[in-house]
């Protein structure tokens, strides 16, 4: 019963917010007796109407209303259906954007303009008798200028696509100097494009990374919400180490710009009397850090909601210089209560298969780039995720099969040490030829206090799930919910048992079996695209020696 009634309220509250944008202050008006007397939107907006004057009536005393909210019609819309824009021959379009190329010819001039909406450009075609004109001749339509143009939609003439603007007007509005603009048409390096990352978003690679990323996100969300979890904003202050690797930023104001050139005085810095930093003197009283994973937090609701999922930035001060670090990355946490490692797994592989199903289904042409300038092939090997069932095999099989390969590794194969990253591609890649494994129960000494120990007392219920070129794509584990185990592996690990006290609380009042996992977004975003960098999945890279823009 609760849920039909949710059901309908949810869905009655989309109809109300997605009208919001499309009709009329008075429209909405009417739509909200739908919503049902039940709905406390509808109470609290008669409530309001009730108290004041209508905006309306307002507005002609004392100024205007705001104006509706624009509906812009973007490339994307007009060239992404199905016939490619040919239903819109005949009318007319404004299209704003910037331009990618504009090649002046004895009769005709062609501009390519791209509105950031999708890879396609529109295709452009004007003649001297357009209006703004004067502005082809006098070379102020270049490469990276954003311009308005109007026309009317025609047949293309050229096999590249099916349409074609007939320009009727067309208004420089920022110029851009060819001199100086950074993207030639020449091909760059991405290290060149790191160095220019403000301007990145306006070439293909970036445009179409950020287009999957944002798939990504807006998948992720759809896939949590149908299946009942909330989400939960985790801090991202914290005075917590989750993964107890030490690897954190300090947040702190001790640290004060006091002087007048520009700099900072180390004796400002309060101590104590054996020469220690105060941090009682600190804005929170006791060192405070960037977080390293939403988990610890998620847990407390997830014993409360039942299933919850974190989605937001962690931090890590860790001194890695490689394709799949960043110091600033942004992780999905879901933690499902009443659940075990089985749960854990099976959900990490349905949400995805959800996700990766998503893009392939909505972003069709930028995958298609990744498959022919990125990486040859991405679409069969998503779709092979997407159908495919995923392996899951023990650590310690996992070290026998490393074992028995006979490859030489540059780094030791032995029970009880840790997976590196050319054990786990080589897993994925050569043994399960391209699909992403799970595995489960590590060692307890290599993995995080709060893992559930498994009968064996040797191992713990932790998972990893690895893919083909980026290895690590998620670690996960079913957490110790049991109070005795709990404190004793603190207290064998050496760590404060008072500061967890909260933590601890779980277990005290109703403690109950739960599990759940973290995301790399950076790491997913370069599994779909095919992207090798990370610092390229991500809009501005933050990495050791790294903070620009
Ligand atoms: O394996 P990790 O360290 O697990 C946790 O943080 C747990 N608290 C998660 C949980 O159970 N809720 O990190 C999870 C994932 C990794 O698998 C990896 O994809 C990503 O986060 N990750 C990084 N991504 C980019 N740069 C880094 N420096 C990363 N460190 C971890
Ligand atoms: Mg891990």
């Amino acid at each position: 019963m609760a849920g039909a009634a949710a059901a309908v309220t949810r869905r009655a509250a989309t109809l109300l917010l997605s009208s919001r944008f499309r009709t009329p202050a008075s429209r909405v008006a009417s739509l909200i007796p739908i919503v049902g007397a039940s709905n406390r939107r509808f109470v609290c907006a008669s409530s309001v109407s009730a108290r004041t004057a209508e905006p309306a009536e307002a507005a002609a005393q004392l100024g205007e209303t705001v104006k509706e909210f624009r509906k812009r019609l973007r490339i994307d819309e007009v060239k992404g259906g199905p016939d490619e824009g040919l239903d819109w021959v005949g009318k007319g379009l404004t299209v704003r954007g910037w331009v990618r190329t504009c090649r002046v010819q004895s009769s005709v001039t062609f501009i390519e303009v791209n509105d950031g909406s999708c890879l396609s450009n529109m295709q452009c075609v004007m003649t001297s008798d357009a209006e703004g004109y004067d502005q082809i001749e006098s070379g102020a339509v270049t490469t990276g200028a954003s311009i308005l143009i109007e026309g009317t939609v025609v047949p293309s003439q050229g096999a590249k696509q099916k349409i074609e603007l007939k320009v009727t007007r067309l208004v420089v509005i920022g110029r851009s100097d060819p001199t100086t603009y950074p993207i030639q048409k020449k091909r760059a390096t991405r290290e060149f494009f790191r160095s220019i990352a403000h301007l990145r978003p306006r070439t293909n690679t970036f445009s179409a990374v950020t287009r999957v990323r944002n798939a990504l996100a807006y998948a992720t969300h759809k896939f949590f919400q149908e299946n009942g979890f909330v989400w939960v904003s985790s801090p991202i202050i914290t005075a917590s180490d989750c993964e107890g690797a030490g690897e954190q930023f300090y947040v702190t104001t001790l640290i004060q710009n006091d002087t007048e050139d520009n700099n900072f005085n180390v004796s400002k810095i309060p101590t104590t009397k054996d020469g220690k930093i105060d941090w009682s003197q600190d804005f929170f009283g006791k060192p405070a850090f960037l977080t390293v994973s939403g988990q610890l937090n998620g847990e407390t609701y997830a014993c409360a909601l039942s299933d919850i999922y974190t989605f937001g930035p962690t931090f890590r001060a860790e001194n890695s210089n490689t394709s799949r670090h960043l110091a600033e990355f942004w992780m999905i946490e879901p933690e499902l209560a009443f659940a075990d490692l089985n749960d854990d797994m099976a959900c990490a592989t349905a949400y995805l298969q959800y996700v990766v199903k998503y893009v392939l289904e909505n972003c069709k042409e930028d995958m298609e780039f990744f498959n022919t300038w990125i990486e040859k092939g991405i679409i069969n090997r998503l779709n092979d995720v997407v159908e495919k069932s995923f392996v899951q095999l023990s650590y310690t099989d996992a070290i026998d099969l490393l074992v028995k390969s006979k490859k030489k590794f540059e780094f030791p194969v032995k029970w009880g040490l840790d997976l590196q990253s050319e054990h786990e591609r080589y897993i994925t890649e050569q043994v399960f030829g391209g699909s992403p494994v799970i595995i489960r129960d590590y060692p307890k000494e290599i993995k995080a206090f709060y893992m559930r120990q498994n009968d064996d007392e040797k191992t713990v219920a932790a998972m990893d799930l690895l893919v083909p070129r980026v290895g690590e794509l998620i670690g996960g584990s079913q957490r110790e919910e049991r109070l005795d185990y709990l404190e004793a592996r603190l207290e064998e690990l050496n760590l404060n048992k008072e500061s967890y006290w909260w933590y601890l609380d779980l277990r005290r009042f109703g403690s109950v079996p739960h599990a759940g996992f973290g995301l790399g977004f950076e790491r997913l975003v370069q599994f779909a695209t095919g992207i090798e960098n990370i610092r390229d999945a991500i809009p501005f890279p933050r990495t050791p020696g790294s903070a620009d823009f």
